[in-house]
């Protein structure tokens, strides 16, 4: 038996860049020589084991066929009589089809170097549309690799464009397209994911909400770039810059939805688009089961990203209002990440990357301030159950009409 390094290690150690996981492949063995060796399967059917001391996963060369819609609709064929030139052909990019033995000799049969070196993500094969995933994969590679100088080859993102309109995305699990758009969004460049999922028709499938921000013209004294979507993706990216957590990114995508709703006789302006938004952040977190942390930032960030905004003018009552949403008392640091959030919709502005954002201190303090109020003096009078209740919120608003009133001294 011969074994090779593939995949992902072999492209990174090329690009010099670091090499986290490690794919092996098999070539000229049996499941039962595997199983003698000490290695452990990974499924009772499917050739893939995991090596008895490092854990990786070695795969035994297959082919593939597509049987049916969705991932599971997959025959596939390992013997010893398959290739590794046949292994690699049903791989998804040529710079992904590339294997190394021990000695860091490269087979690579489908010039995954030379477009490492073109800087092009390229299909080695018509059997690229038999995972429909991988039009989200290519667009995450295109997000991670876009700082390289890499883009889409237009032959792939045609193929992608067939996929796209074929209704096969349509049968990807929400685990599955989750798992993908989670780590594009965490890369460095977020915004690139989306532009490649829209090039290929893909965003339209996929998140229609945001494909129809597109197009859509904002006032210009509030957003010199004016097209939401442009807007959007420049948020996006705002996130990625400040290094911002998974649940602030996704906030940021979605927190403008709403404005794809509004009648066009109404533009530039969006009236109440915060609110008219949910219903669309509720789908598209539901679609994607988004983990709970993602959703409810998103939905709290859509329904009040505008409040963070006009902080400095809001009455204390509203200040309150806000905070009491938020479960600051308990919820501290989602009030901080909505902070963050408004403060990259701000940013996300065209020449306006650099303003200064006081209302992120000032809501800050506020939140500080609110939370000062101690309850046990409350006890002490005597209050109890719905009475402490409105105590407690009597005196956050006289504490948040002090600190208002001390700000704007
Ligand atoms: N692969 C594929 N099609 C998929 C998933 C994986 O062709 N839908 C192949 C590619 O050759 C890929 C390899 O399997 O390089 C390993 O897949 P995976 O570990 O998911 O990705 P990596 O390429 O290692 O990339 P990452 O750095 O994102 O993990």
């Amino acid at each position: 038996m011969r074994i090779y390094k593939v995949g992902g290690a072999v492209r990174d150690r090329l690009l010099g860049k670091p090499v986290t996981d490690i794919d092996w492949v098999v070539v000229g063995a049996t499941t039962e020589e595997m199983l003698a060796k000490g290695f452990r399967p990974v499924g009772a059917d499917f050739p893939v084991f995991l090596h008895p001391k490092s854990g990786e996963e070695y795969a035994l060369a297959r082919t593939e066929r597509k049987s049916g819609r969705g991932y599971g609709g997959f025959t596939f064929h390992a013997s010893p009589e398959v290739t590794l030139e046949e292994d690699l052909i049903r791989r998804d990019l040529t710079i992904n089809a590339m294997a190394e033995d021990d000695q860091q000799n490269l087979t690579d049969p489908y010039q995954g170097q030379r477009d490492l070196e073109a800087r092009l993500l390229r299909h080695v094969s018509p059997a690229f549309a038999e995972d429909p995933l991988r039009v989200l994969r290519v667009a995450r590679f295109a997000a991670r690799y876009a700082t390289l100088g890499f883009s889409v080859a237009p032959e792939t993102l045609a193929l992608m464009r067939q996929l796209s309109e074929s209704g096969e995305l349509e049968a990807l699990t929400p685990e599955r397209s989750w798992k993908e758009i989670s780590r594009a969004l965490m890369e460095d460049q977020p915004q690139v994911f989306i532009e490649v999922l829209r090039a290929c028709g893909a965003l339209k499938v996929l998140m229609p909400e945001v494909d129809a921000l597109f197009g859509v013209p904002q006032p210009p004294a509030h957003h010199p770039e004016i097209d939401t979507g442009a807007h959007t993706l420049s948020v996006l990216q705002q996130s990625a810059l400040h290094k911002q957590p998974l649940t602030v990114r996704w906030a940021c995508l979605l927190h403008d939805l709403g404005k794809g709703l509004t009648p066009n006789e109404e533009w530039p302006r969006h009236v109440a688009h915060e609110f008219k938004g949910l219903k669309l952040i509720k789908a598209v977190n539901e679609r994607f089961k988004a983990p709970r942390d993602c959703q409810e930032l998103a939905l709290l960030v859509g329904e009040y990203h505008t409040h963070g905004h006009r902080a400095l003018e809001l009455k204390p009552s509203t200040l309150l209002e806000l905070l009491q949403s938020f479960d600051v008392y308990r919820r501290p640091q989602r009030f901080e990440e909505f902070i963050t959030a408004c403060e990259m919709d701000a940013r996300g502005r065209k020449g306006l990357e650099n303003r200064s954002y006081p209302q992120a201190d000032y809501l800050r303090g506020a939140a500080t301030a609110a939370r000062s109020v101690a309850v046990q003096p409350l006890l002490e009078k005597g209050f109890k159950g719905p009475a402490l209740g409105e105590a407690i919120k009597r005196e956050r608003l006289k504490a948040l009409k002090v600190y208002k009133d001390a700000a704007s001294a």
